[in-house]
Formats: C-alpha cells, sequence, structure tokens
C-alpha cells in the first residue's frame, strides 16, 4: 500500500472517529460503528524493553484495569467445578474486601510492538474479564488466573490463534479506538473521562468502559501487580507466563499510573447475560511485559512474582 493512501486512509478514520464521538456523546455504549482498518497508527511510546530481551517476546499493554466485585457464589457457579477459590490470597492482600464476594478483573487493553528475535507483530487490542486466585494445582495455595474468553481485533490471526493455543474462547472483534488503548470524552463533565468499547463481528459479546480520574484508592497497586503477574490458563493444559513490570518508562512517563474510577457493561462468556458494573475502581497505565508462552502449569506451584 502506498503511503499516500495510508494517510488518507488515516484521515478518513480521524474523521470518522470525530463523528463517531460527535454523535455518541448521549450514549458511549452504542455500537462501535467503525470496523478494523488496515491501518493502525498507535500514539503508544515505544517498547521499552525489546532489547534488553531480544530473544524473549516482550511488548507494552496500554489500557485499563478494573477490579469488578461480584459474589463468590456467583464466582462459584463460573469458575469451573473442579478448581478451587483461593479466599484467603485476595483476603491477605485486601483484608477490607467485602464479606463473600469476590474480585473478578477486568482488563482492556492494547498489545503494542510485540516482538521476539527482532520479529514484531502488527499492533492488536484485546479485552475480557478474568478470574485470578484460581487453585489450578489444587494445592491450596498457588494463585493462577483463568481468562476464558478474549475480544480481540478481528483479522489479527498470529494473536487469535495465540489465545486459542491455550483453549480460550476468542471472539474477532473490532475495537473503538481501534488502534489505541482508550481515547478521551472531553465533553464529559468528569476530568480524565476515557472510553473504550469493543464488540464481537459475528456474535453478540461485547465490553464497553468508561472511566474517570479519581483520588480515591480504593485497592492498594500491590493488588494490581499480584493478579496481573499470576500465570493464566484457559483449558488449563498449558499456562501462559505475563511478566508485568511496572518500573520502566511507559509507567512512568509523564501520568505514569492513574487511578481511574467508572463503569464497565459486558457480555462475554462465561457470564450468561449481560451484566453492568458501576463504581468499578481501576488502573490506567501502560506496562511493559515479557511473555513466556505454553508452560507446564504445574512448574508455576508457589509462583511469586519479583514486582
Ligand atoms: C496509552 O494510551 C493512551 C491513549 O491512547 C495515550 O494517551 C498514552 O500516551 C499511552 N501511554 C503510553 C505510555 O504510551
Ligand atoms: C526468556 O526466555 C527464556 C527461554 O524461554 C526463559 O528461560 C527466560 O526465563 C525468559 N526470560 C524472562 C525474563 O522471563
Ligand atoms: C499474590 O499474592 C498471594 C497472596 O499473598 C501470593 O501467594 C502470590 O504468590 C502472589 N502472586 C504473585 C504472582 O506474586
Ligand atoms: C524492574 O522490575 C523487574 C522485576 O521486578 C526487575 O527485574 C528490574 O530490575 C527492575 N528494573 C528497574 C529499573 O528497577
Amino acid at each position: 500500500m502506498s503511503a499516500k493512501t495510508s494517510n488518507l486512509q488515516y484521515f478518513a478514520f480521524s474523521f470518522l472517529s470525530l463523528l463517531v464521538l460527535r454523535y455518541a456523546s448521549s450514549s458511549y455504549y452504542s455500537e462501535p460503528s467503525i470496523y478494523a482498518l488496515d491501518v493502525c497508527t498507535s500514539v503508544d511510546q515505544p517498547n521499552p524493553i525489546a532489547a534488553l530481551y531480544p530473544n524473549n517476546a516482550t511488548g507494552t499493554l496500554n489500557g485499563t484495569i478494573g477490579v469488578l466485585p461480584i459474589p463468590l457464589t456467583l464466582a462459584r457457579k463460573l469458575i469451573p467445578s473442579q478448581y478451587g477459590i483461593l479466599e484467603h490470597a485476595y483476603r491477605e492482600l485486601l483484608p477490607s474486601f467485602p464479606v463473600g464476594m469476590y474480585p473478578a478483573i477486568v482488563q482492556a487493553m492494547h498489545d503494542h510492538e510485540v516482538q521476539a528475535f527482532g520479529y514484531k507483530i502488527e499492533d492488536f487490542s484485546r479485552t475480557g474479564i478474568e478470574f485470578p486466585f484460581v487453585d489450578l494445582l489444587g494445592d491450596g495455595y498457588s494463585s493462577f488466573k483463568w481468562a476464558p474468553s478474549m475480544l480481540m481485533t478481528a483479522g489479527h490471526e498470529i494473536a487469535l490463534k495465540g489465545a486459542q493455543d491455550y483453549g480460550t474462547n476468542t471472539f474477532p472483534a473490532s475495537f473503538e479506538p481501534g488502534c489505541d488503548a482508550y481515547r478521551a470524552v472531553p465533553s464529559s463533565k468528569e476530568p480524565g473521562t476515557t472510553y473504550f468499547s469493543a464488540s464481537s463481528v459475528e456474535g453478540r459479546e461485547s465490553l464497553s468502559t468508561l472511566f474517570s480520574s479519581t483520588e480515591e484508592e480504593m485497592y492498594p497497586l500491590s493488588f494490581f501487580k499480584n493478579f496481573t503477574n499470576q500465570p493464566t490458563f484457559a483449558d488449563g493444559k498449558t499456562c501462559d507466563n505475563m511478566i508485568r513490570l511496572f518500573n520502566t518508562t511507559v509507567s512512568s512517563a509523564e501520568k505514569g499510573i492513574e487511578r481511574v474510577k467508572g463503569t464497565v457493561r459486558a457480555n462475554i462468556h462465561p457470564f450468561k447475560k449481560e451484566h453492568e458494573w458501576s463504581n468499578v475502581y481501576g488502573l490506567r497505565l501502560d506496562t511493559a511485559f515479557i511473555e513466556n508462552n505454553y508452560l507446564s502449569c504445574e512448574s508455576f506451584r508457589g509462583y511469586v512474582s519479583h514486582e
């Protein structure tokens, strides 16, 4: 494709986005009206650790993470019955978490400059609801994160296949914004408001978020570091060791790690119907990561991240 065409498409994209912003301002939960275009230009800063770990898969994840308190009884129904839930592990980190509740997690992320051995893949976005503190090995103390389903950039065969190989239900989706982590809502009354939305191209699955800046510290940073670094699985045959670093330039640059509060609306497996959560507390941040794929879950017995 010539540079001229890409520029044109980029401008067409920006123009359409402006229209969407203007007309969707009454409801940011309307269907995203832009489908993935070939041209993806992100404002994300470069991967700061690629040269440090040239022979590992590295990248950056920019976006929003939030804690969705759900009844423990519901978590028990959603998480496969053969796996226990390590309530004592999350209570150790969050002593005042409401009784009878469980912290499900929403991640709405843009994967940027993912690479290994000098080979870089196209950026993509993904989102879903995840279940940390799962006792995959049945040992009563090793925390794993179950991530059964993901909405992921349609057409990105490498990323889609990468997730499917874990047994993840992947839903090819269109994202708004398409090539970035989130977009500002300048007209919002609340300061620092941003939105993100994803919608399955073929099915009914969707997830959207609207977050504003907050000063309230509902959960400590150590809690976010903990669950984002738990080895992750879908069908339990292999585990993904994603090491999220909170101390590189992308996490400290200018705004760094921001506390946010907002609303999440999701219609995605394993939930049977659409749910909306308000007063969701989370972080808006960028993190560099090293990812070690398709490992034996058993090798993470007693795993503690270095963060
Ligand atoms: C993360 O994404 C947001 C939205 O696109 C952008 O404003 C911010 O600069 C990005 N952060 C970094 C460190 O690249
Ligand atoms: C990089 O990859 C090697 C080989 O797979 C692995 O042994 C090593 O632990 C990885 N490095 C990090 C920092 O995870
Ligand atoms: C998360 O915290 C629990 C409870 O303190 C701990 O057992 C576990 O090793 C931590 N997980 C990681 C990935 O650090
Ligand atoms: C950042 O954290 C990682 C993991 O804990 C550690 O290996 C690394 O040395 C730290 N880097 C800096 C610059 O502190």
